[in-house]
């Protein structure tokens, strides 16, 4: 399993290219299943709405950012009062009140988490099925939803990437931040990073493109970037690489080119900081820092904090399995995301 350097895979790129296309496009969801997920969103806003009239509930995570793939029958939503209850107490008591008031209006399944890390009520829509979890005020989460559909709306090799890579992960197993692994917005941002290191650069920096037209402070954290995203169409036009490629050059970064040791990689300066830099040396508590992805807009935030010395040789190895497949394999697509 040694690393050749400079080592290019056996299949023919364009027909790999041409498959993963065609792959893509089967895990876009249909037409149906996203009118569903609106019912189902509305149905919660309807009842959210008679509990606290003077709220925004807003829909965040995949099914807001573009990346939703088929089948999947979760929905984020966060309801956003005007009178930041914010202490975390608070935001378990409000996490208890709409348990009640769900529960009432019929949504199946209710479970309060209210004391969660983020407090969150969950629950399934009975007309549509869909799983709803529901969070308070969790803006964090609204702004960073909207720089993931920024960043799409720029280049659609972004999308098409993020779609094989967590197709990927969810069939290997290696998608649930719960179990050690990395959460679906910690890949994207793994695959919006390696659009920015491509040369020329596929995806710039929203963070430092000036001015900054998209402004808001949350707690301690100012969240501005530039979001005027249209006049960035052809951003990367420069640059020819195919699907196929940048799938390659993902696993291959991954599995044999990241420094799994020093470094930290950052969406918001487009570059790698290193751990020293940002004071992730240490282990505090069950944070290891073994993989660092920064968070883009909460900077002591590293993405990867869940993952531990098991879970790391599992993601490792998976990346180098990936990797192996795509360099040795002259049609790899079967084998990469067999089932784990
Ligand atoms: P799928 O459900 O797998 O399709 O992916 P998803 O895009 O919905 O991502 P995920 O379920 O991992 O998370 C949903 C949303 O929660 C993300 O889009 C983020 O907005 C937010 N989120 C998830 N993890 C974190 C985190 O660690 N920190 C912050 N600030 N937000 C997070
Ligand atoms: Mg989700």
């Amino acid at each position: 399993r040694a690393y050749l350097v400079g080592a290019q895979p056996q299949a023919d790129m364009a027909a790999l290219n041409t498959a993963l296309l065609a792959l893509v496009a089967s895990l876009q969801p249909g037409a149906e299943e996203v009118a569903r997920q609106q019912v189902a969103f509305e149905a919660v806003r309807r009842v959210l709405s008679q509990g606290w009239p003077q709220a925004q509930v807003h829909l965040f995570g995949s099914t807001a950012n573009g990346l939703s793939i088929c089948n999947n029958n979760d929905i984020d939503i966060c309801l956003e009062l005007p009178d930041g209850s914010d202490s975390l107490s608070s935001k378990g008591e409000v996490v208890e009140q709409m348990a009640k008031l769900v529960e009432e209006a019929g949504m199946k399944d209710v479970l309060p988490l209210p004391k969660a890390r983020v407090p969150v009520v969950k629950f399934v829509v009975g007309e549509t099925g869909t799983k709803v979890d529901v969070t308070v005020n969790n803006i964090l989460a609204i702004v960073n939803t909207k720089l993931l559909r920024d960043y799409g709306a720029i280049d659609q090799r972004l999308l098409q990437l993020c779609f094989v890579v967590k197709h990927w992960a969810k069939r290997r197993q290696v998608n649930d931040s719960y179990r050690g692994t990395l959460s679906s917005y910690c890949y994207v941002l793994m695959c919006i990073h390696l659009l920015q290191q491509r040369a020329p650069p596929i995806l710039p920096c929203l963070h430092a493109l000036k001015p900054s037209t998209h402004r808001r402070t949350v707690g301690v954290w100012q969240c501005d970037y530039h979001d005027e995203v249209s006049s960035l169409e052809d951003f990367g036009a420069q640059n020819t690489e195919t699907l196929a490629e940048l799938v390659w050059a993902f696993f291959e970064y991954w599995a044999w080119k990241h420094d799994y040791n020093n470094s930290v990689i950052s969406v918001r300066t487009a570059s790698f900081l290193t751990k020293a830099q940002k004071e992730w040396t240490r282990r505090v508590g069950n944070e290891r820092h073994l993989v660092c992805i920064e968070d883009p807009f909460e900077l002591t935030h590293d993405l990867g904090r869940t993952v531990d010395r098991q879970t790391s040789g599992v993601l490792h190895k998976e990346f180098e399995r990936a990797a192996c497949i795509l360099r040795d394999c002259a049609d790899p697509l079967e084998k990469l995301f067999e089932p784990y």
